[in-house]
């Protein structure tokens, strides 16, 4: 997942953050394995399920086809250009958008009474949110005890696999984790996927169970996977060339840049997998 800015950038509407173009173009391009994954969740018809820091809808439309006519999805979020998007992009289906409540609530405060959900559902959010166990903690307390709550995460040292040459790829990791050092006071939470276990433990949860989801994309790509995958590499490129010697930057440019010859989504061989993880645990 991209990182965490609160700036618009031009492909953006105004309001969403850089990073939400890449974040749809990932919806779409991952829509019949998200959708696996969402179909996975232990939801019956007639449950009401928490997407929690719900971004643009993607996951609420989802989840309103697992609730039924009879079930509810309500679906927080703290921006009001996130939410407004969700809005929009749910409007195209009117009998799933009348079961989705949209609602503006910060994390921290959530307006929601202690355990009036069946489920909470949580995407690739808390790198975003203050303080993941917290973050988690107030998930479980939407959860009736008993309910579950489900989040999917990523951990960006192996987020995206692309098949760097080998020499290079340790020094890119590197130069990556410095990079994320710089702009942000906790740059381990963008390693927070290998910690879940133990977030959801330190959270109170019981039965924790993950699994892992890997999402492979090979040559030729489609438009939805080339943008995502091609905004993925700038982030790398903006993030990491400044931490690299010369002769490394100079590789890593020539490969996450368009028509420099050596463009990685290029390559009439690529092949590059997405690895992911889901943590399921069960508020006691
Ligand atoms: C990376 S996005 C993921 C959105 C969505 N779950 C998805 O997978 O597309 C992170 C989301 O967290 C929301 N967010 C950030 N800080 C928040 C807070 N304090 N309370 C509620 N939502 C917050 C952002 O507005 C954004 O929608």
């Amino acid at each position: 997942m991209p990182p965490e800015s609160s700036e618009s950038s031009e492909s953006n509407e105004p309001g969403l953050p850089a990073y939400a173009a890449t974040m749809a173009a990932y919806h779409r391009a991952f829509e019949p394995e998200l959708v696996e994954i969402v179909e996975s969740l232990p939801i019956r018809r007639g449950q009401t399920v928490l997407d929690f820091a719900c971004g643009d809808g993607a996951y609420a439309g989802w989840l309103a086809r697992r609730v039924g006519a009879s079930g509810r999805v309500i679906a927080m979020d703290l921006s009001p250009a996130y939410l407004g998007a969700a809005r929009r992009n749910l409007a195209a289906r009117p009998e799933l958008a009348a079961r989705v409540r949209l609602v503006r609530a910060d994390a921290g405060r959530s307006p929601l009474r202690d355990g009036s959900v069946d489920l909470t559902w949580c995407a690739q959010s808390l790198y975003s949110l203050p303080d993941p166990v917290e973050a988690i903690r107030r998930m479980a307390a939407a959860t009736r005890p008993g309910g579950l709550v489900a989040v999917f995460e990523n951990d960006e040292m192996h987020h995206v696999l692309f098949p760097w040459p080998a020499e290079a790829e340790l020094a890119f990791r590197r130069a990556e984790l410095a990079g994320f050092s710089a702009e942000s006071d906790r740059p381990w939470k963008f390693y927070v996927g290998r910690r879940l276990l133990r977030v959801f433990r330190e959270a109170g949860l019981a039965d924790v169970a993950l699994r892992c989801f890997a999402f492979t994309r090979q040559a030729p790509l489609d438009a939805a996977a080339r943008e995502f995958f091609a905004g993925f590499l700038e982030n790398l490129r903006d993030r990491a060339g400044l931490f690299l010697e010369p002769d490394l930057r100079t590789l890593l440019e020539g490969m996450t840049t368009p028509g420099s010859g050596r463009f990685l989504l290029d390559d009439p061989d690529l092949c590059v997998t997405c690895v992911n993880h889901v943590a399921v645990g069960v508020r006691p």
